[in-house]
């Protein structure tokens, strides 16, 4: 069952090639906008927990603010390191940028 969660309003959503974090009924995400398309992960960095939100973006991945791990938006894995991170369905809806929990 999906649980949707507002994660900030459209207008608050970071331009194309943007990163942020914000707050999701209390799950830390790190919201990136790759080429005008907007994708949800985990904000913790699996390696030693670097903020995502606070890192780059590098083609279709977040690169880690603390030791440029790249994750890629859409499937959050990271090749080099055979690592991933957990990634959100996301939409669209009444201005509003919701993910998916679960
Ligand atoms: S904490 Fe993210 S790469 Fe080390």
């Amino acid at each position: 069952m999906a649980e949707w969660v507002k994660v900030c309003s459209a207008g608050e959503a970071p331009g194309p090639g943007k990163v942020q974090q914000f707050a999701a009924a209390g799950v830390d995400v790190c919201l990136a906008n790759v080429d005008g398309e907007l994708a949800a992960m985990d904000n913790w960095c699996p390696h030693r927990q670097g903020p995502l939100g606070e890192g780059w973006i590098e083609g279709n991945a977040v690169v880690c603010p603390w030791h440029a791990w790249a994750f890629d938006c859409r499937t959050g894995e990271c090749p080099e390191e055979n690592s991933h991170v957990k990634v959100f369905a996301l939409k669209q809806q009444g201005g509003d940028v919701l993910i998916d929990l679960h």
